[in-house]
């Protein structure tokens, strides 16, 4: 779990997804805000020449390969990217889910593979990013996303459950990006986007795990930025604040009282903005990272938390 959510919430990464994630794809357009100009329709003044530069189709035949999209904020970017035209290509264990998602981004006209791979096996993400790059005709762009939470203190923590959170957030990323790094070096071209968490700038009492990888991830993008630069792909890491999804969300809470929880949960926790980020509001930055208007960004993190890291919430005692 993300630190943020720490306070009043439990991981379920197997929880169903939420009544956000089921929004239709053309319903996530509109919660994208992007409106008829994902489809390239943006009414021009009467006369006017057509802008040269709209968010329609900036991902237009592109192959995008993404890891952990079976829910949350990957699954809503593997949509998002859809959206804009890319070929998108997904992993995450629970197939059920997975195909869900495919058939969902095809039923609305777009294009994308599930294929089941768990990013803690060298063999499965191996064989996970050559299938796209071959279904796709190469790969140009990665976000490497697949995560698990972790919220317990050192002493209560075994060392079986220290290493599956490293081999999920650390090793699972660098694996992805030994693999992917090949198919964009024979291209002289890439854009790769790992996510990790506003926890590795502020962390919890309880992070020790979670935080120790999430910094890894911000580690491994530096170097790797400075290694692949020179050969024109860029590498950044993307810290999203708490964010409503499974990963939050306790499993089973009804829709209203969840509503309830973050409305008072947002105020309490996120200086700034005083709430909770939804996941497509975390896959805009995802794409714009991963679009051609930063082309000088790399080696960096963002962090996307409505504030959080910015500033702490100080709560008076009652009474002074
Ligand atoms: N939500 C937040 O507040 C928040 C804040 C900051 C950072 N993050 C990070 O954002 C990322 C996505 O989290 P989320 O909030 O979208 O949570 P989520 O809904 O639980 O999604 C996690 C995704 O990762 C996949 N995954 C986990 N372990 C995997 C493995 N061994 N192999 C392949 N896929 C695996 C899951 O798929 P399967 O279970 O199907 O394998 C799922 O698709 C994570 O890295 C998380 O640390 C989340």
């Amino acid at each position: 779990m993300d630190t943020d959510a720490h306070t009043a919430t439990s991981a379920n990464a197997d929880a169903e997804p939420t009544a956000m994630g089921r929004r239709s794809l053309l319903g996530g357009a509109a919660a994208l805000g992007l409106g008829n100009t994902a489809f390239g329709t943006t009414a021009h003044a009467a006369g006017a020449p057509p802008r040269s530069h709209t968010r329609a189709g900036r991902f237009q035949g592109k192959s995008v390969l993404i890891t952990g999209a079976t829910s949350g904020i990957g699954r809503a970017v593997a949509k998002a990217f859809a959206l804009e035209g890319a070929h998108v290509g997904f992993c995450g264990r629970r197939a059920e889910l997975g195909r869900q998602v495919e058939r969902e981004i095809r039923d609305a006209g777009g294009e994308a593979t599930y294929i089941e791979a768990d990013v803690r096996v060298d063999a499965q993400v191996r064989s996970f990013v050559d299938r796209v790059a071959s279904r796709y005709g190469g790969i140009d762009v990665a976000f490497n996303n697949a995560g698990i939470g972790s919220s317990k203190l050192p002493h209560e923590m075994s060392a079986e459950e220290w290493d599956d959170v490293q081999a999920t957030n650390a090793r699972g990323v660098f694996l992805a990006i030994k693999y992917e790094i090949p198919h964009m070096l024979k291209a002289q071209h890439g854009v790769i986007i790992c996510t990790s968490s506003s926890a590795a700038e502020q962390a919890r009492p309880n992070s020790t795990a979670y935080t120790a990888s999430k910094r890894a991830v911000q580690g491994m993008v530096k170097s790797a930025a400075l290694a692949y630069g020179p050969k024109g792909i860029r590498l950044n890491a993307l810290l999203p604040g708490t964010t409503d999804t499974p990963f939050v969300r306790p499993p089973g809470i009804p829709d209203a009282d969840w509503a309830k929880y973050k409305q008072a949960w947002g105020p309490l926790n996120v200086d700034g903005l005083e709430r909770m980020a939804e996941a497509e509001e975390i896959a805009r930055a995802v794409l714009g990272l991963a679009s051609d208007d930063f082309p000088y960004m790399t080696g960096a993190s963002i962090t996307v938390d409505g504030g959080s890291t910015a500033g702490r919430k100080m709560i008076r005692p009652s009474g002074t």
